[in-house]
């Protein structure tokens, strides 16, 4: 399931954070790529653990802790800190899988990676190419966002970004553990959510309603119960 979160940030949030990346040493992508997707990386990141790095990082962790559809989509267990990339003059990403397992720099935390976030800081208009493409099994999905937008996907898909041909492609990615380890189980509790928030919203009044919609929020919990890892 892919899941596009629009406006994580605001406008103002997205112009500070552009002023502070803007402003920090940017060295060789290859530094947190593995083995095989050094070969197909070409682009450039924020050394992790940077003083920038952490502050815009942090901007990034508290707004997806406030915003309700990225917490009902992902049910997110561990967060890994943000990093940032950077993409122009024909820079790309080669098709590539992200390593299931990644350990959290300066601690023995490990998380193992269920889905990986692309964050977007660079309005489409202003570069061609940088598209990130998804492949499952309907298909490729391409996906360019606004500045502010993120989206989701699994990282069990292969991916891959475009040659960025024009302009430049700022972007934050990371990747969380959720507690829901399969795609399919997080996704029907997602749907799940949306159908009981829907119903909420439009019976209010109505006993039955009101009585189906504490039902099924039992059902809700009662899955999450049975399938969450802690
Ligand atoms: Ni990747």
């Amino acid at each position: 399931m892919l899941i596009t979160v629009p406006d994580l940030l605001t406008k103002e949030q997205v112009a500070e954070a552009r002023r502070l990346l803007e402003s920090a040493e940017w060295i060789d992508g290859k530094v947190t790529a593995g083995h095989q997707s050094a070969k197909a990386k070409n682009n450039q990141q924020i050394a992790e653990g940077h003083p920038v790095a952490k502050e815009v990082g942090e901007m990034i962790l508290r707004a997806l802790g406030q915003n309700p559809l990225f917490l009902s989509a992902a049910l997110p267990l561990k967060i890994f800190p943000p990093l940032f990339n950077r993409y122009s003059g024909g820079q790309n990403f080669g098709t590539h899988v992200d390593n299931a397992i990644r350990q959290i720099p300066g601690t023995p935390l490990r998380i193992r990676t269920d889905l990986s976030a692309t964050l977007f800081f660079e309005n489409p208009e202003n570069y061609d190419g940088g598209e990130l493409c998804v492949e499952d099994t309907y298909g490729v999905h391409r996906v360019k966002l606004p500045a502010g937008s993120l989206v989701l996907y699994p990282s069990t898909s292969l991916h891959h970004v475009t040659p960025v041909t024009r302009g430049t492609r700022l972007c934050s990615f990371f990747w969380l553990q959720s507690m829901i380890r399969d795609d399919g189980q997080r996704s029907l509790l997602f749907d799940l959510d949306l159908g009981i928030q829907r119903l909420g919203g439009e019976l209010a009044g109505n006993e039955t309603a009101e009585k189906t919609a504490v039902q099924l929020t039992g059902v809700y919990h009662n899955l999450l119960r049975q399938w969450a890892e802690m």
